[in-house]
């Protein structure tokens, strides 16, 4: 009798630390897979979590319509309608949280407008984290293009990447974590991430990337290998469909994003 109890104990003992190192495991993992996503992603799924695209459309970028607005339409986040809407950061932060600026909030001729709306900017002050916040303004700002290279080739840079669509893949101002089944870390890294030059180590392969839709050291990795040809959304291969000064202003842009080796 005495031996079953022990023996049990033992069991449910040897139980309970497969259990720890199991969560453990899963703990490890999971931070392995997101410690990288940046503030733009985090924004992104903050953004979907409290409705934003319901009134400002798939990722902000297409407001439904909005009869009694001036623009008879929700503003959208990019082409320029925040800049109109938000002088600066501070301006994202009271329409996000008091769904309008100070200092509209003192213009009798602005409120009377806002009652004649459809629909009206939600004032989020209490339902959001200071975290989440963060993330949000973030990502408002990116997909806004708030801040602007100073850089002409850089800013160039921007618009190609614009053109050829590698925004909607690298996320706006190429900070996204976009998802991508069957991936390394399940999404497409941004480029000013950490893990960013852990698959671009420079200028030179930034551009084997761009030409190739893939980099000669990664495609000839055992572990890099397998994981490009198994992830479900491959880079395109953009040679012949790109010039060499769009290349270089692409260049420029991704270094205006995070300053590295091989400055062009
Ligand atoms: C019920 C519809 C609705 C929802 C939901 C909504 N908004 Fe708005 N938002 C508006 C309207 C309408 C305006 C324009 C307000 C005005 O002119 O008074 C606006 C304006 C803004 C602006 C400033 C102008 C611009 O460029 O878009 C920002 C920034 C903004 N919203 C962010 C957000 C964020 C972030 C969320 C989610 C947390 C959100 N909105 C959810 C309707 C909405
Ligand atoms: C159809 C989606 C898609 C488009 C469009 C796209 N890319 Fe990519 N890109 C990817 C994927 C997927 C990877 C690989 C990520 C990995 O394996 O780590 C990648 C990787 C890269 C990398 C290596 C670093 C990183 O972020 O992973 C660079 C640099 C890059 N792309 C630049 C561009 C540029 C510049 C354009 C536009 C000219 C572009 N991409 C368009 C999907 C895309």
């Amino acid at each position: 009798m005495v031996s079953t109890d022990a023996a049990m104990k033992k069991i449910i003992r040897m139980l309970m630390a497969a259990a720890v190192v199991a969560a453990a495991a899963v703990g490890a993992w999971r931070w392995w897979r997101t410690a990288n996503i940046g503030p733009v992603e985090r924004g992104r799924v903050v953004a979907e979590q409290h409705g934003c695209f319901g009134c400002h459309g798939p990722g902000g970028t297409h407001g439904i319509p909005n009869p009694g607005s001036s623009i008879k339409a929700v503003p959208a986040w990019d082409g320029g309608n925040v800049m109109m809407f938000a002088a600066n950061e501070q301006e994202l932060r009271e329409w996000i949280l008091d769904g309008m600026t100070a200092s509209r909030r003192k213009e009798a001729d602005y409120l009377k407008q806002r009652n004649a709306m459809l629909v009206r900017m939600p004032a989020f002050r209490g339902w959001l984290s200071a975290p989440e916040l963060d993330d949000l303004v973030a990502y408002v700002k990116a997909v806004s293009w708030l801040d602007a290279p100073k850089d002409e080739l850089a800013r160039k840079g921007r618009d190609v990447a614009s053109d050829k669509g590698c925004f909607s893949c690298h996320g706006p101002e190429g900070r996204g974590c976009l998802p991508n089944t069957g991936s390394f870390k399940g999404y497409i890294p941004a480029w000013d991430g950490a893990d960013f030059p852990d698959v671009a180590g420079n200028d030179d392969e930034i551009r084997e990337w761009i030409l190739d839709g893939v980099c000669q050291r990664i495609a000839h990795h055992p572990v890099g290998g397998f994981f490009v040809k198994r992830q479900r959304v491959p880079m395109p291969a953009f040679r012949g469909k790109i010039t060499d000064e769009e290349q270089r202003a692409l260049v420029a842009y991704i270094r205006w994003l995070r300053p590295g080796p091989g400055v062009p």
